[in-house]
């Protein structure tokens, strides 16, 4: 592409203002928990967009939650396969091209876990969080998660830790939309906390924590990032390393 037409290309997704998107649903090695079962999701579908603010941890603050919010709490054997389900609203219609979120929204996908005494607990400030899977950009071919999460219809499946101890835990899974990056605030992010009460864990590991807010920064190179021009060559997630067993 040339400069202008890439240029252009900025434009146009910088004025999908509206395409947003909500993780809503959650399968278990293949078995689906039910629409919002355990999950805490806020009825409009908009980013966050100050990564300071509280909001960042589990959203539903400027995007009040879904009454009532869901007292499940899903089971997850340690080692599960889970697969979040996106879509850009809760109350999705056949044949929305914007579904499961504008495909002009490019950026990376991320999940964390945290434990917590209590998964339905309201409270999510001061938690200790580990990042257990990312996906970002693809250089050679120049495809981000967000068009493999396309491809896929809102799918996006990851492992659960077999090495973490068992207990409640709350799942983070994010989507960080890069499309007007370029200065902070532009980065819009997208996330909702999953309840689970993982079992068979080994403890045989204690992974290193971050905390929300303050895993991220504006000035992080994968949080103010112009992702049009010039073409990049990497693009570095943001937050600490995935942990693995
Ligand atoms: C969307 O669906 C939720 C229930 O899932 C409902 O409470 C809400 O009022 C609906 N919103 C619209 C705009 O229909
Ligand atoms: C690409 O890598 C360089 C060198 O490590 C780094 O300075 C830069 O921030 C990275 N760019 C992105 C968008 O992550």
């Amino acid at each position: 592409m040339t400069k202008l037409s890439v240029l252009a290309a900025g434009l146009v997704f910088t004025g999908c203002a509206s395409a947003h998107t909500i993780f809503q649903k959650l399968y278990v090695n293949g078995v689906d928990q039910g629409e919002l079962t355990g999950i805490r999701a806020p009825d409009y579908d908009g980013p966050i967009t100050d990564v300071t603010s509280n909001d960042i941890i589990c959203n539903g603050g400027i995007n009040p939650y879904h009454q009532p919010v869901s007292n499940a709490v899903i089971s997850v054997p340690a080692g599960a396969t889970v697969t979040a389900e996106w879509h850009h609203t809760l109350n999705q219609t056949a044949n929305d091209p914007a579904d499961p979120i504008d495909p002009g929204h490019k950026g990376p996908i991320l999940s964390y876990l945290a434990k917590i005494p209590d998964a339905t607990q309201s409270t999510v400030t001061g938690l200790q969080w580990f990042k257990i899977y990312e996906d970002g950009l693809t250089v050679s071919d120049g495809t981000w998660a967000v068009d493999r999460l396309v491809a896929n219809k809102g799918k996006v499946s990851f492992q659960i830790p077999s090495c973490i101890a068992s207990g409640q835990y709350l799942l983070r899974h994010e989507i960080i939309a890069l499309h007007a990056a370029s200065s902070y605030p532009g980065a819009q992010f997208y996330m909702e906390c999953a309840q689970l009460n993982i079992v068979g864990g080994s403890g045989a590991k204690s992974p290193a924590t971050v905390s929300f807010p303050g895993a991220y920064h504006g000035t992080d190179p994968g949080i103010k990032v112009d992702i049009y021009y010039p073409p990049l060559t990497n693009y570095t997630i943001p937050g600490p390393a995935v942990f693995s067993c």
